[in-house]
């Protein structure tokens, strides 16, 4: 084993998906978030938020949100939004790094698309896109942040990520997620084994 020392890691971002997160702006229409802290278990989607950002303040006013997954060839539409926030003014915490953008989907070249059980916009280019709402706001981190509690209330999924046999699953040789890890995005590595409860595509897969 390589010998290891106690280390001060400013970032503990170590890969996780990115999330668009969708939220009802007071004009009706819906901002966009980019997030990596989002987790699924059961039927609950878990956000962690800055408490400076645009998405907070709409949640903590209307509780719809929509988490859109991204495939990776989305990561330019991505990047062109995340110097930007939709809070006016920019609050002092995120100057001078963030702009004021009120339309980001124009900015990254998405489109809306009506929510059926919530009113945040849907992400039409991301395969997988979770109507949600929030049922519990906690802060942390001394009020700098808050995990966000989100009922999933609805799941929709691009067909051509899916697998043919009609089974409502997700086909991993068909999608390819983009992932944060350290400030830098990357599409899904190589496919190393399969979980003992993985639906079976291939027995050679078994680690
Ligand atoms: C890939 C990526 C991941 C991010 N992850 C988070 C996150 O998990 N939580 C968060 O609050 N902000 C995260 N940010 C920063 C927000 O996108 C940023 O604060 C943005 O201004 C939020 O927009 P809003 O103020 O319009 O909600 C991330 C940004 C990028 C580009």
């Amino acid at each position: 084993m390589p010998e290891t020392r106690s280390v001060h890691l400013p970032v503990l971002y170590f890969g996780t998906p990115v999330a668009l997160i969708t939220t009802v702006n007071p004009d009706g229409t819906s901002n966009i978030s980019p997030i990596s802290s989002a987790w699924s278990l059961g039927s609950r989607y878990m956000l962690g938020l800055g408490s400076g950002g645009q998405a907070l303040a709409n949640l903590r006013r209307v509780p719809d949100l929509v988490v859109n997954l991204p495939s990776s060839d989305l990561v330019s539409s991505v990047e062109a939004i995340a110097p930007t926030t939709g809070r006016f003014p920019v609050p002092a915490d995120k100057h001078p790094a963030y702009r004021h953008e009120a339309d980001k989907w124009t900015l990254g070249g998405l489109t809306p698309v009506a929510s059926e059980r919530v009113a945040a916009d849907r992400v039409d280019e991301c395969p997988v896109q979770i109507e949600a709402r929030a049922v519990q706001i906690i802060d942390i981190d001394g009020g700098d942040a808050v995990a966000v509690e989100a009922e999933v209330l609805q799941v929709h999924a691009h067909e051509t990520i899916l697998r043919d046999d009609h089974s409502d699953r997700v086909d991993t040789e068909r999608w390819r997620p983009l992932y944060y890890s350290f400030r830098h995005y990357f599409a899904q590595g190589a496919h190393v084994g399969a979980n003992f409860r993985a639906p079976l595509l291939d027995e050679d897969a078994r680690v």
